[in-house]
């Protein structure tokens, strides 16, 4: 098939890039050689979704839970995320990208949070694509931390709780400068979130693959947008034909 993107683009596309283990370990590798490979078909897919000429990519890197995996794949983890945003920040800042990271931030190591600070300070003017990473993100604590600085405000006499809507809460959000995905693709063949993005998938389309995420690539994200462009989207509502 061809690698040209569909007209009808998504706006949005998350990816839960998972697999990396088990691709190491069809290998016979040690699962760090799996992330290692992730980081290559995180660039290759990031390059291609420039070139395509999406306008949102959000990227699942690390989980609030995957902290309860051993101490030295998380050690790993966090080695490749340093090494990636030294190697790889410049072009990405370069091609216009504009670098968000999502999730809790108070638990990384001084550093890297430094790094994401610095990344997201030199590319806020960029109005590229929004490239999003996702780390340390889980969705219920975002979805608590929203409803706690609410309460708080109700509590405090600056917010009517009456006044609170869909779009009040979203607001407070780490996604607020997103709009919600259209497109959420998984690979490895599990079939769920595992934390991710719950409030703003309500409506997102779903797509999961078989494919590990080393393996992942341009083509494959070319079929995901040509996949999406099939789906037949409602909100609820019905489609013109059914409707007349
Ligand atoms: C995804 O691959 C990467 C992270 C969760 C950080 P996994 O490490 O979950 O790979 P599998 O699911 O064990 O194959
Ligand atoms: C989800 O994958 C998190 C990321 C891809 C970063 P996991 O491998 O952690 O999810 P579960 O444990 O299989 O649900
Ligand atoms: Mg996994």
């Amino acid at each position: 098939m061809s690698e040209e993107a569909p007209t009808l683009l998504p706006r949005h596309v998350a990816i839960i890039m998972d697999g990396n283990g088990r691709w190491a370990r069809k290998r016979h590798l040690p699962r760090e050689a799996g992330h290692v490979a992730g980081v290559a078909a995180v660039r290759e897919t990031v390059r291609a979704a420039v070139d395509m000429g999406l306008e949102n990519l959000t990227l699942f890197a690390f989980s609030s839970e995957n902290w309860k995996r051993p101490k030295t794949e998380v050690g790993a983890l966090m080695g490749l995320f340093r090494r990636f945003f030294n190697s790889d920040m410049d072009e990405l800042v370069a091609k216009g990208c504009r670098i968000r990271i999502i999730g809790h931030r108070g638990r990384v190591a001084d550093d890297i949070h430094s790094m994401i600070e610095d990344a997201e300070r030199r590319s806020v003017a960029n109005k590229g694509m929004n490239l999003t990473f996702a780390f340390d993100y889980g969705a219920q604590e975002e979805i608590v931390a929203a409803a706690r600085e609410l309460a708080r405000a109700a509590r405090d006499g600056r917010l009517d709780p009456e006044t609170i809507t869909p779009e009040l809460f979203a607001s407070r959000l780490f996604t607020s400068a997103l709009p919600e995905p259209d497109l959420i693709i998984r690979t490895s063949g599990e079939r769920r979130l595992s934390n991710f993005l719950l409030w703003q998938s309500a409506y997102a389309e779903m797509l999961f693959l078989d494919t590990l995420w080393p393996d992942f690539g341009r083509a494959d994200l070319a079929a995901a947008l040509e996949t999406f462009s099939q789906r037949e989207r409602r909100f609820g509502a019905l489609n013109s034909e059914s409707a007349a």
